[in-house]
């Protein structure tokens, strides 16, 4: 079926990184709003926001202390409602993330919770008297440490899979349920158009609390499967989409560890009633070796076609999925997919081309569509990330690594490397902040950013720009069949788009070598025309055979008579 967020391109933004207005080096709805026109400009028809909820920011905003209200630091409700105004007129849809997985510790409902064992809010989280005097079990959390704090007061355990400030609720709590139901409403009348839902696979806990396995001589044992894609998470999303989500207008977007093309059926199925999309992990750690500070040699068909053609082949009945490369908590796509120095931007439009021409919904993650980098000269005293910090304290003073290699693997691996301040203009700040920024600016801004390259035609930014257009002017680009060839090649990816005889012929050369292209001889067409490369092509209608030069991507229109 036809909808607005199958057609539309989406963009992310990290909301405290993309531009400040009011001279306190963090960013803002205001900030967004001044640049809806170059984002329209783009092409771009959604905007997904990072949380801009009322947060303490332990963890940027996923840790929410009032659900009713916007961050003051981002400009207050009516800064929001502005913007969604703002959006709207423009013909701009907007989605929201929505943490409902934990809230701030310093959320009402954990403040009362805490108090004593029998608050009427205690068991809205997840609370244990521990065992054999200390914690119930030996699970770590994912921003490194125990999941379990001591609570003083009662003296009680509660559980927080990420950070100690991020108690989890306890969804089993019919009470709970309908508070966060009533709150999802709320937003949607302001006239939110979809939701993100921030860790949505692990609403549910094994609540017999197991030990769990440990790995590698570490402290905490590998816990994720008894806090993940459980099986009452699905009866959670399916009350939440029967009770809230009662016309089919919205997209409900879930994050979903865990699941990939073969099992986000489960997620996304027609028949489910759950989710529209789930946003996968599948491309993360690509080209990761054993160890964070270790790297790998991209494997073309494993790591990438594997995935991105397997999210392809599947059939609509099973959902529709995002395309995408990087988010806030990934590194940049161009340094981890791609050359980020001698061919940057022949990579970084290389990526853009498999992006935009496979079926899903793009979502550009800010600062992709210039090529903004990973901060490779970041000192520990750069981040910001929680998650660093904690992290140190289990492997560099344990002695598990070496500080050395903890800063290179950062280099690799950490989240700040996306969260870098977008970069407008050469001046101060990159243009995004007369004050010192929350973050450091990438030291790359100078010759990255977006002024020079709105000037340049042959920009990543120009040709992100082309290719929008030429998604949004050509349905065998949206809901067009997916047939891939040469899947066995391991440096090129290639494959036709086709309505009917209207097809799309896309080819890519992954790497900085020089393969040679081949037709196969089964696939037959013609009215070839060159609609959009990367490099100047003099052999533009001969598609039989094509030696291509390093992270040459070109896109064909043709008309395909057999294959
Ligand atoms: C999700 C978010 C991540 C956040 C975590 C806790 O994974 O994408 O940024 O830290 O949930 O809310
Ligand atoms: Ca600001």
């Amino acid at each position: 079926m036809n909808k607005w967020w199958k057609e539309g391109v989406a963009y992310q933004i990290y909301v405290r990184s993309f531009k400040d207005t009011n001279g306190d080096g963090v960013g803002d709805l205001k900030g967004i709003i001044e640049k809806l026109d170059y984002l329209k400009d783009l092409g771009i028809d959604i905007v997904y926001l990072n949380p801009i909820n009322k947060s303490p920011n332990d963890d940027n905003g996923y840790d929410i202390s009032d659900y009713y209200d916007i961050m003051d630091e981002f400009g207050g409700m009516h800064d929001f409602e502005l913007l969604i105004e703002e959006l709207h007129k423009r013909g701009m849809k907007i989605i929201m993330d929505m943490v409902i997985n934990h809230t701030s510790d310093e959320h009402p409902w954990f403040v009362e919770s805490r108090k004593s064992k029998d608050n009427p809010y205690r068991d809205y989280y997840i609370w244990h008297p521990g065992k054999n005097g200390g914690p119930p079990n030996n699970w770590g959390s994912f921003f490194g440490g125990s999941a379990w704090e001591l609570d003083d007061t009662t003296g009680e355990y509660y559980l927080h899979i990420f950070s100690k400030k991020m108690p989890d609720l306890n969804w089993r709590n019919p009470k709970l349920r309908e508070e966060i139901k009533d709150m999802i409403r709320f937003w949607m009348e302001k006239g939110v158009d979809g939701f993100r839902f921030d860790a949505i696979n692990h609403l549910e806990k094994n609540f017999d609390f197991p030990d769990a396995e440990i790995k590698n001589g570490q402290i905490y044992g590998d816990f994720i499967k008894h806090v993940q894609n459980l099986p009452k998470v699905h009866d959670y999303i399916k009350e939440i989409r029967r009770d809230v989500f009662n016309r089919d207008y919205h997209v409900l977007i879930g994050e979903t560890g865990g699941i990939s093309y073969h099992n986000a059926y489960i997620y996304t199925g027609l028949d489910r009633q759950e989710l529209d999309m789930t946003f996968h992990f599948d491309m993360h750690s690509v080209g990761r070796g054993e160890n964070d500070w270790e790297r790998k040699r991209i494997d073309l068909v494993k790591d990438i076609k594997e995935k991105m053609s397997g999210w392809q082949l599947r059939d609509e009945g099973q959902g529709w999925c995002p395309l995408f490369y990087s988010n806030h908590d990934t590194t940049r796509t161009v340094s981890r997919l791609g050359n980020d120095s001698r061919y940057h931007r022949e990579s970084a439009t290389m990526l853009a081309t498999l992006q935009l021409t496979q079926k899903g919904t793009p979502f550009i993650y800010y600062g992709d569509e210039i090529g903004m980098t990973n901060a490779w000269d970041y000192k520990l005293e750069d981040y910001r990330d929680v998650a660093v910090f904690n992290k140190y304290k289990d492997f560099v003073e344990t002695g598990l690594v070496s500080e050395e290699d903890y800063l290179k693997g950062l280099h690799y691996m950490s989240r700040d490397n996306s969260r870098t301040p977008m970069q407008w203009n050469d001046d101060k700040n990159a243009g995004f902040s007369e004050a010192e920024p929350w973050i450091r600016v990438n030291t790359n801004y100078k010759t990255i950013n977006v002024e020079s390259q709105l000037k340049d035609e042959n920009s990543i930014l120009n040709y992100y720009k082309k290719l929008i257009q030429i998604r949004k002017n050509n349905k065998e680009l949206i809901y067009g069949d997916f047939i891939e060839i040469n899947r066995e090649h391991d440096e090129i990816y290639s494959y036709i788009r086709r309505m009917e005889d209207s097809a799309f012929l896309v080819i890519v050369n992954f790497f900085d070598k020089n393969p040679e292209f081949i037709l196969p001889g089964d696939i037959k067409l013609n009215d070839v025309k060159l609609v959009l490369s990367n490099y100047e092509c003099d052999d533009a209608d001969n598609i039989k055979k094509i030696k291509l030069r390093p992270y040459e991507a070109r896109v064909y229109r043709v008309r395909l008579l057999t294959c």
